[in-house]
């Protein structure tokens, strides 16, 4: 509407004044999303946000929608560029339930496993660890360990960690964490749903309980379900992952049908029903915001950790590349 449009022209102008660029997660809100695609900016999934931040040669100020953890990967990655965020509350259940002081007791235990983490995770944390992992390359990293006989800590998603040591049958002790937004995801309300649309692919973010990433046609990280979208024949697909995906499964394949996967079954009271409520705090309001005066908004880490956080997020860019 009218108002959303005039946000989005004085951002745009902004942008330029300032000499700024926008990376979105593709939960936040389309409009977001869009804003960053008419900018120059990139709309991502986590690793690929990582690596746009680590590229941005010219831009001063790098604003991050997204979840806490990656505005401070960008920070990490490119210390010398301002990095902000619309607003630094918006923090994830993960990071959240991974505190540094009792991970680190829990790895001190097992000083023989090399230590991986999801990148859903706080700066402190990813020192500790000997790798950071996202959904998109979990399995291979993981794969690799083990074949070069390590054993792991892994944390703190216990569902992705589930789904990588079943591929994987790596040997594995487990952080016990999860996502609030895939936890949600009913599993006799997907069977019921895959029943009455039986032409329709189910795609699952692996963050998901394992009964419904075993009613799965494709799993993986955010990128990785929308080519998956693009690229198998089915013309339905049932998503278990937050609803922002939708802006990007429609915008590439309009031809196709897209539903939500039941979040809250009979009976059940759903919490966050398939949108992350830290993603929803970026709105256009806060990023004009940010853009006028970053105090408050600005991500720092600290240094020391920095260094620590930087190396094992170099080996997975590294690993990945
Ligand atoms: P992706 O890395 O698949 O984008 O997922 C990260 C995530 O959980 C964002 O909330
Ligand atoms: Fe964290 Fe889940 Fe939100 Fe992603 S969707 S930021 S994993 S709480």
């Amino acid at each position: 509407d009218e108002e959303k449009e005039q946000y989005k022209a004085r951002i745009k102008s902004l942008l330029k004044e300032k000499n700024a660029v926008l990376v979105a997660h593709y939960y936040t809100d389309p409009v977001i999303q869009a804003l960053a695609e008419e900018t120059g900016g990139c709309v991502a999934d986590s690793l690929e946000m990582a690596r746009f931040g680590a590229k941005q040669e010219d831009a001063d100020i790098i604003i991050v929608a997204g979840v806490r953890f990656m505005g401070e990967t960008a920070k990490i990655l490119t210390p010398e560029k301002t990095v902000v965020m619309p607003t630094l509350a918006a923090t994830c259940s993960l990071d959240v339930g991974c505190p540094i002081d009792e991970f680190s007791k829990f790895c001190d235990q097992h000083p023989e496993r090399k230590v991986v983490v999801y990148a859903n995770t706080s700066t402190a944390v990813k020192a500790r660890a000997d790798w950071i992992v996202t959904s998109s390359c979990a399995l291979e990293i993981v794969e690799h360990l083990d074949s070069e006989g390590e054993t792991i800590i892994w944390g703190p998603d216990k569902h992705l960690g589930s789904y990588i040591q079943k591929k994987t049958g790596a040997d594995m002790i487990m952080w016990n964490g999860a996502c609030i937004v895939h936890d949600e995801f009913k599993t006799q309300a997907l069977k019921d749903m895959k029943a009455l649309h039986p032409d329709a692919a189910v795609l699952v973010h692996p963050e998901s309980p394992a009964e419904i990433v075993d009613l799965a046609d494709a799993v993986g990280s955010t990128s990785q379900l929308i080519k998956a979208a693009q690229d198998m024949d089915n013309k339905k697909f049932i998503v278990a992952t937050d609803r922002g995906i939708f802006y990007k499964m429609q915008q590439l394949c309009p031809e196709k049908e897209f539903f939500e996967a039941p979040t809250a079954g009979e009976g059940a009271t759903c919490r966050s029903c398939a949108h992350c409520p830290w993603m929803a705090m970026n709105g256009l309001q806060a990023i004009e915001e940010a853009l006028i005066n970053p105090e408050g908004k600005e991500v720092f880490v600290d240094m020391e950790l920095r260094e620590g956080a930087l190396r094992s997020l170099n080996r997975m860019l590294d690993f990945s590349a």
